[in-house]
């Protein structure tokens, strides 16, 4: 059994099971490498302070470096007693370079050690996913010039309603990715900030310099109130939170996929590499992907109801409780990273079936409200049209007829102030082209926003 740090007021050593139930070493020992990068900073700048010799610092920086070592060549022993990373790579610093050792931790406190290991993961991991939705949106916008004059049904309550280019469709998730980003990258001005010299809660009564360690480290600014520090884990919540968002929206575009590479739409067809079939059904292709994606988002949800119910009504400063926040942080980060790079990869391998897609556009009546907006331009007003344009859909139905098919005489019996010019008006090239209001899906609108978004990412 390992010493402990706090021995020295405890006379009996801790039961074997209370070491399992509080240990956290399986999960936070991902944070290593920030926690050796934190020492260093804390070491270097200890020894600018005169806190430590620049010969004990020197001592202890080869010591972590070869701790570092250890631990990537998997020659590195793990144990319960130790409870979390910081502790055993404070022990086996000692085991290193001997008594020595135990000068790291002056003017520290775990406690801020792992506010701060948690602030450099979350940073690196926040830029990290930023980058991959960049990559992202750059296939999403490929994908829309590729089809940029694709026509599909646009839906209302899973009803079609009005012809939309599928670009646009597509580039509604781009604008959803797009946000995403945003928000990542305004809370990462938040979690860009260096607790380290906050110790236990109250702050130190060595001469630390905080702003030095804050440079060394690259953060933004250092954190301005001790007990805050130390305790508030609003910069994992946040980041859950603006996680829990961008997978709600591959939850949504997943349920299009499943939908539209179903028989039933055949919209698209999803590339073999991206499906699996099934071990009984011989004529299976399931789109896995979008629905493992779909289901994942449980997880993600999951995983900010399990932080934020963590966090609630935990009085000042540091409680244990917040151990348990590394473990939703780590499934979210490695689950979303895990399901942008996978739909950056798939995307491309989606086949469109324009001439389906088109068909489905024409069927159902998506022209009825351009029958009313003519009628509109007719000078009727658009509650009359709109009854108007009811009624001959209604009439159409009952003949298994389109508004397209219907002749010019059925539609005169409506109104006489429908000319042939309506068969020209209510087609799809006609319906599409006059949706011009900035954001319609106006052939020019969407390859507008397509540029725009191509300059945005740097494409081409
Ligand atoms: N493993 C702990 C955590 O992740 C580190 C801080 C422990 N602090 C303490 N006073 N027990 O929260």
């Amino acid at each position: 059994m390992a010493q402990k740090p706090w021995d020295g007021r405890f006379s009996l050593s801790t039961d074997r099971m209370v070491e399992k139930f509080t240990s956290s070493i399986d999960v936070d020992k991902a944070l290593y490498s920030c926690d050796i990068d934190g020492s260093i900073a804390h070491l270097k700048m200890m020894a600018r302070q005169s806190i430590i010799s620049q010969q004990e610092a020197d001592i202890l920086l080869k010591g972590l470096e070869k701790v570092r070592e250890k631990i990537e060549n998997n020659t590195f022993e793990y144990s319960d007693s130790l409870e979390d990373i910081h502790m055993h790579i404070e022990s086996a610093l000692g085991k290193e370079v001997g008594v020595v050792a135990k000068k790291l931790h002056t003017g520290r406190s775990r406690n801020d050690q792992v506010a701060l290991d948690a602030r450099i993961y979350l940073k690196a991991q926040t830029l990290s996913v930023m980058d991959s939705l960049l990559d992202l949106q750059k296939v999403i916008v490929v994908t829309a010039q590729k089809y940029i004059d694709v026509v599909m049904p646009g839906y209302t309550h899973l009803q079609r309603a009005q012809p939309v280019l599928f670009s646009h469709h597509l580039m509604a998730y781009y604008e959803m990715f797009k946000r995403d980003y945003e928000r990542f990258e305004d809370s990462l001005k938040r979690t860009d900030v260096m607790p380290l010299g906050s110790a236990a809660l109250a702050g130190t009564t060595f001469a630390l310099d905080r702003e030095l360690t804050r440079e060394l480290l690259g953060f933004a600014k250092v954190s301005d109130n001790s007990m805050d520090s130390v305790s508030d884990r609003d910069f994992v919540m946040e980041f859950i939170s603006h996680a829990t968002v961008c997978m709600i929206h591959f939850s949504r575009f997943s349920e299009e996929l499943v939908l539209w590479s179903s028989s039933e739409f055949a919209f698209i067809t999803i590339s073999d590499a991206f499906t699996t079939g099934s071990s009984i059904m011989p004529q299976k292709k399931n789109p896995d992907v979008a629905e493992l994606v779909r289901g994942k988002t449980g997880r993600v949800v999951g995983n900010l109801m399990a932080i934020v119910t963590l966090m609630k009504s935990l009085p000042l400063a540091y409680n244990r409780d917040m151990q348990e926040d590394k473990e939703p942080l780590f499934d979210t980060v490695n689950t979303l990273k895990a399901c942008i790079d996978i739909y950056t990869r798939m995307i491309p391998h989606v086949e469109i079936h324009r001439e389906t897609m088109l068909f489905a556009a024409q069927k159902g009546y998506l022209n009825a409200t351009d029958l009313a907006d003519y009628l509109v331009v007719k000078g009727m007003p658009f509650r009359e049209a709109h009854s108007v344009s009811g009624r001959a859909v209604a009439f159409a139905l009952d003949r298994h007829k389109e508004l397209h098919e219907l002749s010019i005489e059925n539609f005169k019996a409506f109104s006489d102030l429908i000319d042939k010019d309506i068969f020209e008006f209510i087609s799809i090239e006609r319906m599409i082209s006059r949706r011009v209001t900035h954001g319609g899906t106006g052939y020019q609108n969407v390859k507008r926003a397509v540029e725009k978004a191509k300059e945005r990412l740097k494409l081409q």
